[in-house]
């Protein structure tokens, strides 16, 4: 950060951060547009509005499970009047019998790559292009929720113009694993992203003093993204030390990016109450939540690697799994 601040680069206009960041961004993914936004939200609202104006339909297709659907507020119906249909089983990834079997005119269908919280799962290639393009054939838009573009490149390892070809728009996250502080980025067609700086406006998003959020994006996409494949193998290293042991469980086994979950044995209450104590002795926080399960006696957190996890030995997590369950007795 501090390099980039010393190469005297302005804050702002055409050579500041910000439009460095754009176009940077719509070379890695090979459109012809992209546009910072100050976060994913406002991002992918702006996306789906653009896409049912232009079709006339309000409806949009997502996974049950899907960043729109649980975790903010419904905005895209209390602001944009959209109506989301939960397309498959929420344990399970969409599959194209699923998204066939919605009835309705759609004006998009959303891609979370990867599906967060069934543990970061991904549809294989040749399932994603039949996807997209089924729902593309049918006059919807293809919208991908890329917040974790970059570890699921690591699982594709095709380029990430062939990925974002498959969609209309493509969100990315400038703050998961760029481990920026805050921001998004949407990439699309020029004639879209025209649309989406009005949008951007009307929402409140085109922020002054954006430029702190660019460069940090900057500095991870030059030393993070590289990083990012040794991330997904220590994950795989991980999970298969805690799948061995046997005390816990690492689903998906193995992992198809740096992110994955770990089943415990015990019940929320009890783990949550076992991690104050482990952090009390050892200093260590092993997950941010917890989720609760169908079953009362067990639950199961979230590991995302990225610098901090590459400091800790597969051994070693195995030994704080085994610490965390002893504090739970
Ligand atoms: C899959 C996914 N989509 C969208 C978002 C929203 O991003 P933001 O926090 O920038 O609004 C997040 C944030 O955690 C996310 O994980």
């Amino acid at each position: 950060m501090r390099e980039l601040i010393d190469a005297d680069i302005p804050p702002d206009g055409p050579h500041g951060p910000v439009a460095i960041l754009e176009r940077r961004m719509t070379a890695l993914l090979g459109t012809e547009a992209a546009l910072f936004f100050p976060s994913g939200t406002m991002a992918q609202q702006v996306a789906l509005r653009i896409h049912a104006d232009r079709r006339g339909r309000r409806a949009f297709a997502a996974h049950p499970q899907s960043h729109l659907e649980v975790w903010e507020h419904h905005g895209y119906a209390v602001v944009h009047g959209l109506r989301c249909c939960p397309v498959g089983d929420r344990h399970r990834l969409m599959t194209l019998a699923d998204l066939a079997a919605v009835g309705e005119p759609l004006a998009a269908a959303v891609w979370e790559l990867p599906q967060r919280d069934i543990g970061g799962l991904l549809p294989g290639w040749d399932e994603l292009v039949a996807q997209t393009t089924t729902v593309r054939g049918r006059g919807a838009a293809a919208h991908l929720d890329g917040a974790r573009l970059w570890e699921a490149q690591t699982y594709y390892r095709r380029p990430f113009p062939e990925i974002a070809a498959l969609f209309d728009t493509v969100y990315v996250s400038l703050y998961k694993g760029l481990q920026g502080t805050g921001g998004a980025v949407l990439a699309t067609d020029t004639v879209t992203a025209a649309e989406a700086v009005v949008w951007r406006r009307r929402l409140g998003g085109d922020v002054h003093d954006a430029w702190p959020m660019a460069l940090a994006a900057l500095h991870g996409l030059d030393t993070l993204l590289p990083r990012l494949p040794a991330h997904r193998d220590h994950a795989i290293a991980i999970a298969a030390a805690v799948n061995v042991d046997g005390a816990a469980r690492a689903v998906p086994d193995p992992p198809q990016t740096p992110l994955f979950h770990i089943h415990l044995p015990i019940g929320p209450a009890a783990a949550e109450h076992a991690a104050a104590a482990l952090l009390a002795e050892s200093g260590v926080e092993l997950f941010g939540r917890i989720r609760s399960a169908p079953d009362p006696d067990r639950c199961s957190f979230e590991v995302s690697v990225g610098e901090n996890a590459m400091a800790f030995t597969p051994d070693e997590v195995v030994g704080l799994i085994h610490d965390l369950l002893r504090h739970s007795r």
